[in-house]
């Protein structure tokens, strides 16, 4: 982990009503006062973001969304675009998540629009990338995820700048909402090749001090193990966020 702040993030995906995703983020928010050392995020719904900013009130909890539109307004039926993010509280926002790219067809070249647009806006992306177990299997991996830097990253790497709070989300999509993580060194080694990428495109400063999280079947009996691995900076955690209890022991990852 090395000196980065560890960050650890609840995607709870297309779950949970106004209530019920006010009711987790009271019940997190309660129990996180004695986690200044890690960085927590919540991305509900939309629909719930405005009510779940209210709840956080003054606890540390960041609001982030799942997704939303590179452009700033107009006739984009069904989309949101990154103002009305930060007007709802948002600071973050997920982007690319492999359920976006396989259910939505999202692309490389969109996920870099957006990346641009949110940064433009003040939000922090939070850019997801990861391989299927067809292209693990083949060997593709470590070109898969290259092509995937190089296409979703493209603005800032043309730029040779990326902001420091970029996060940056490893999560292998067979790993996902599957019950199979990625052991903790096949993970490493993956983020360790990320992090050799972006120490080429933008030199070992950004590289050391960017978080890049791993996301796939995070619990709170594997989190530890994860975050021993040096280039393993928190979690993005999907199933087990829906839970206070799992997702403050994952928090809390540290004491378990
Ligand atoms: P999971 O989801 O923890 O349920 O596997 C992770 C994610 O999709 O971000």
């Amino acid at each position: 982990m090395g000196d980065r702040k560890p960050f650890i993030a609840g995607n709870w995906k297309m779950n949970l009503n106004r209530s019920e995703s006010v009711k987790l983020v009271r019940a997190i928010a309660e129990r996180i006062s004695d986690q200044p050392g890690t960085d927590i995020l919540v991305a509900p719904p939309f629909t719930a973001l405005s009510v779940v900013k209210d709840a956080i009130g003054s606890a540390k909890i960041y609001l982030g969304a799942q997704n939303m539109h590179w452009e700033t307004g107009g006739a984009y039926t069904g989309e949101v675009s990154p103002a009305m993010l930060v007007e709802a509280g948002c600071t973050h926002v997920i982007l690319g998540h492999s359920e976006r790219r396989s259910l939505f067809m999202e692309t490389d070249e969109m996920i870099d629009r957006k990346a641009r647009a949110a940064v433009g806006m003040g939000l922090i992306p939070i850019i997801c990338i990861g391989e299927t177990l067809e292209q693990r299997e083949q060997g593709r991996t470590f070109q898969l995820i290259r092509s995937q830097l190089d296409q979703s990253l493209k603005n800032f790497r043309e730029q040779k700048a990326m902001p420091l709070t970029t996060i940056l989300a490893y999560e292998p999509v067979w790993a996902i909402g599957t019950g199979r993580t990625a052991s903790p060194q096949e993970a490493q080694e993956v983020h360790q090749f990320i992090r050799q990428w972006l120490k080429e495109h933008f030199g070992s400063g950004t590289a050391e001090k960017m978080r890049i999280l791993y996301g796939g079947s995070v619990k709170p009996d594997n989190t530890k193990d994860l975050m021993a691995m040096p280039d393993i900076d928190g979690a993005l955690v999907g199933g087990a966020s829906l839970k206070a209890d799992t997702f403050i022991q994952i928090a809390r990852f540290h004491a378990e």
